[in-house]
């Protein structure tokens, strides 16, 4: 099937190199000329495990092009993804400046039936405005439908995400429509849960904010095991064999970060406020989750009495491990607190520190964890990246200048450590009952 995909950030790009592996034809529309050229250059815009071999296949089997007119993409795709740019205004509301200016370009363009798929996370009733566009530009005579396929690609894991989904969500409001998007991802056998545009825009949303939800709840549950010396692992464990609540997404630490959660919560919160609706959930959702990452910063300062002129060292500064993504990452906020309350920071991170520099003036950038970790008074475990989890602890106790642990994901075994000599603070992980 011939498709195109505007927009080549994260999922657009994921979505057009799975596509293309699968045997379809793929063009990839992107009015960011550096970036098309990079692309046929064949260096990727940012780390995702798999996508360069991926997007390399693509192009040397000839099913995946790359183009900055919108125009030539509209003459290729029957298919046509929209995947571009959704930000957050400074009220939260989602900015749909770049959807509205790719659908007008792609209306005009249309010659003949063209399907035109929302692939970015858009409020509901975009699929309408979309609609009435199409309506008002599209040449007469010509059908052209429009559909949501709203994505849920993890950073890091988004191939694992796109070929082996929970899930296929598809808003369609035709039968032509509907017979498309099935046949399109019929290789990959997923289960297909078909909508109408409405109730597929909002499963996006409402699947986001639920996950971010749960992260929420749970930190909430491990401010009380730290209260009462109770193991916030634990309880998320004995809830989690609940089929009905599941473990996923029940893990405490400094809080969830990235593109996504933050900006689908808040826009979330904004769709419900302009229907009247006051989303009370969701903004304790964000306060929560704002407010863990400064309780981080409040248990390093008590644990070292004052935090001015102490050596911090900082592991992990990604919002998760496996992505050199920063946006909206609990270490920013943590290491900018920390840095005013006048600590020294010495970071490390395998992906993320060219972004980084830019973003923490006044940080030491250090080669490895181990060098990180020279003469520092505390070590914050901020992401879990797997090269973390088997650190040589006697070696780093040695080079540390006060031996002391706070595991912002619960990354390690306090009694390791605490055997070690370390003193070990975790999220939710209070003192045993012999110990307190
Ligand atoms: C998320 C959704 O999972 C995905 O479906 C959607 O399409 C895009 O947004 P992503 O932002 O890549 O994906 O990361 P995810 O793995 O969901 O983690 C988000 C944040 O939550 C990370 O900062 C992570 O560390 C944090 N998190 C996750 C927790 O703090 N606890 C958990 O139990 C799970």
């Amino acid at each position: 099937m011939n498709i195109s995909v505007i927009g080549s950030g994260h999922v657009g790009l994921v979505t057009g190199a799975c596509f293309a592996d699968l045997g379809h034809q793929v063009l990839m529309v992107d009015h960011d000329r550096k970036k098309i050229a990079a692309l046929k250059a064949g260096k990727m815009p940012f780390y995702e495990p798999g996508l360069e071999e991926l997007v390399h296949r693509g192009v040397e089997e000839d099913r995946l092009r790359f183009t900055t007119s919108t125009a030539e993409g509209v003459r290729h795709g029957t298919i046509i993804f929209l995947c571009v740019g959704t930000p957050a205004r400074p009220n939260g509301e989602a900015d749909l400046t770049a959807v509205e200016e790719v659908v007008r370009d792609v209306a005009q363009a249309v010659r003949e039936y063209r399907l035109i798929v929302e692939k970015s996370t858009v409020p509901v009733q975009t699929g309408e405005w979309i609609a009435r566009i199409c309506r008002g530009s599209v040449r007469r005579g010509v059908a052209c439908d429009v559909a949501s396929n709203p994505e849920f690609l993890r950073e890091g894991q988004g191939l694992q995400d796109f070929l082996h989904p929970d899930r296929i969500v598809l808003g369609v409001e035709s039968k032509r429509a509907k017979e498309l998007l099935l046949a399109l991802y019929k290789p990959l056998n997923a289960p297909a849960v078909v909508t109408d545009v409405k109730s597929a825009e909002l499963i996006k949303h409402a699947s986001n904010s639920f996950l971010a939800m749960k992260i929420s709840f749970i930190n909430s549950v491990a401010q009380i095991c730290e209260r009462v010396g109770a193991d916030v692992m634990q309880v998320a464990e004995g809830m989690g064999l609940d089929r009905r609540i599941g473990r996923a997404f029940l893990d405490a630490g400094v809080g969830y970060g990235g593109y996504c959660f933050g900006k689908d919560v808040a826009a979330f919160t904004q769709i419900a406020e302009k229907l009247g609706i006051d989303f009370q959930l969701l903004k304790a959702t964000a306060r929560v989750n704002a407010e863990q990452r400064q309780r981080l910063v409040k248990r390093v300062e008590e644990a070292l009495w004052n935090l001015n002129r102490k050596t911090i060292a900082v592991l992990g500064l990604s919002f998760k491990p496996d992505t050199d993504d920063l946006r909206d990452a609990p270490s920013i906020d943590i290491i900018r607190s920390l840095r005013q309350e006048g600590a020294v920071i010495r970071a490390f991170d395998p992906q993320a520190m060219a972004q980084a520099k830019a973003l923490l003036p006044g940080v030491t950038f250090c080669k490895s964890a181990y060098e990180a970790v020279r003469g520092a008074d505390c070590l914050i475990l901020m992401t879990e990246w797997n090269e973390f989890k088997e650190l040589e602890f006697a070696r780093i106790k040695k080079l540390m200048r006060q031996p002391l642990v706070v595991d912002g994901r619960n990354l390690y075994q306090p009694k390791t450590l605490q055997q070690l000599g370390f003193r070990y603070i975790g999220v939710g992980r209070g003192e045993p009952w012999d110990q307190r």
